[in-house]
Parts: C-alpha cells; structure tokens; sequence
C-alpha cells in the first residue's frame, strides 16, 4: 500500500505559489529521497505530507485513506508518523523522558526498554540520565531520532536531518535510519542538501524545482542517467540559483 499518497497538492504563501499540482506516491519499504535547492518548498512538501499543513488544493492520503483536516479525527492516522524537524527541541527533562514522550501520549506506560533500545540505536545508550538540553548538536540530533522512533511509526520523514554535523553523527545516524527501515519495512522519506547523503542512503530520488517535480526514479538512474536535463544540472552541480 502507498504510505503517503499526495494527489494533485498546491500550495501558495501569500499569493506566491510554491508547490502546483504535485503528485507523490512515497510508498511502503522505500527511502525516497526528496532534492532540489534551497527555498523550493521542500519542507512545505514534508509539511503537507505529514497534515501539519493544508494543501490549497489537491488531496493527502496516509495508508490509504484521505486527511480530512477536522480537529482529532486525523489523529490516528497521523500516529502512524514521526516527523523530525530541521532543528530539533527539547523538553526540559532528561534524555530518556524526552525519548518517552512519544509513548506517554499513545498510553504506553512500560516504556523503559523501548526507550533503553531506541537510544542504544543512535549509540547513546549511556546518556539517558542527562539533562537533553544541555547535549551537543549532534547528541540532540541522535536523540531526536530516538524520539521518533521509539514508538516504531511505520513512516519517518527527515527535514535535514544530518544539517550541519560532523561526518562521525551523520554516520551514526544514516546507519540507524538504514537500520530502522530495513527492520520494520517503514517508509522513510528525507529531505537534503546533501546529494552525496541521497545517493548513499535512499532508493529513489525526486527532484523538486519551480512548484514541480522534475524527475522521479530509482537514485541510482537519477544520479547516473537523468531523463531531464535540469535534472543532470542539478546532480552535477552545475545548476546556478
Ligand atoms: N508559513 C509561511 N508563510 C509564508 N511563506 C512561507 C511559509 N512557509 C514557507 N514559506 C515560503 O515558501 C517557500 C518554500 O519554503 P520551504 O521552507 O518549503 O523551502 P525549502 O525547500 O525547505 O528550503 P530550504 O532548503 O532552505 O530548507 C519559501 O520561499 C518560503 O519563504
Ligand atoms: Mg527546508
């Protein structure tokens, strides 16, 4: 079954339209890669994929089954997801309850080993009595994703979620995206500036540029024999903005 399913999605700012009839199918078992330069709509498209935000037009369904925008009654679909943010936050709390929160609010209350291993997955198993806001960047990054997941949601979408890290973290961190994937079969779908990152970590890549997506396809056919001529531009760098 398609995970998220974005039918015909526009959606302008003030007049100014940022993404016009976009269709997406991110599907089940897949790490889709989502490219394009910077102030494109990308996190505007996470956004809408997600139901924080209404499309202007055009449709939005998870698993199957449309969003409807009325108060609450997304909310069960949505509990499929974990969105990471491009800057994460944390609450003023330890390492571990910041991780729990996830299961706090779904009623889960024996959440120590799911916590213990949600933490163990970013390497920071050693870390659960510390006060989050006083981690380093990368140690916040690692424990958002550790937020993310602790409670397994079937579709995980990354904003950026290796910005500004050193190579060791987003080592860390691509491993335990890979990982997670490949042991629940989940959807994952990351936004990047970092070409190199799509290229190593996702299945299929989709190049987002004035409102449209240009090009579709498996990454390695993306990087290597792109259809479109904007496309090749723009793997190869030599796209100007
Ligand atoms: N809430 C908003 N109100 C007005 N304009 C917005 C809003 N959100 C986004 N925009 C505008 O929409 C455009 C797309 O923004 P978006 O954040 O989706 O881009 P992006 O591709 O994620 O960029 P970056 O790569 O820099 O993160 C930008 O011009 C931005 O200024
Ligand atoms: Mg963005």
């Amino acid at each position: 079954m398609t995970a998220i399913d974005l039918s015909g999605v526009s959606k302008a700012y003030d007049g100014n339209p940022v993404l016009i009839g976009v269709d997406l199918a991110m599907e089940e078992d897949e790490i889709l890669a989502i490219i394009g330069p910077s102030g494109v709509g990308k996190t505007t498209l996470l956004r809408l994929a997600s139901g924080l935000e209404r499309p202007d037009s055009g449709t939005v369904a998870i698993l199957g089954t449309p969003l409807t925008y009325v108060n609450g009654r997304d909310l069960p679909l949505k509990r499929h997801m974990a969105f990471i943010l491009q800057k994460p936050v944390a609450f003023k709390e330890t390492v571990s309850e910041n991780v729990a929160y996830g299961l706090k609010v779904r009623d889960i209350d024996d959440t120590e080993d799911l916590v213990a291993h949600a933490l163990e997955a970013v390497g920071l198993a050693e870390m659960g009595d510390r006060m989050a806001t006083r981690l380093s960047g990368g140690e916040m990054q690692r424990m958002a994703f550790a937020r993310a997941t602790v409670f397994e949601p079937s579709i995980l979408l990354l904003d950026e979620f290796t910005a500004n890290l050193d190579p060791q973290n987003v080592g860390v961190l691509e491993r335990a995206v890979i990982a997670y994937q490949r042991e629940r079969n989940a959807t994952v779908v990351i936004v990047t500036h970092n070409l190199f990152q799509a290229r190593r970590i996702s299945t299929r890549t989709t190049l987002l540029l004035g409102g449209r997506l240009v090009e579709t396809g498996p990454t390695e056919r993306i990087f290597e024999e792109p259809e479109d001529e904007r496309t090749r531009a723009f793997v190869s760098g030599e796209m100007v903005f």
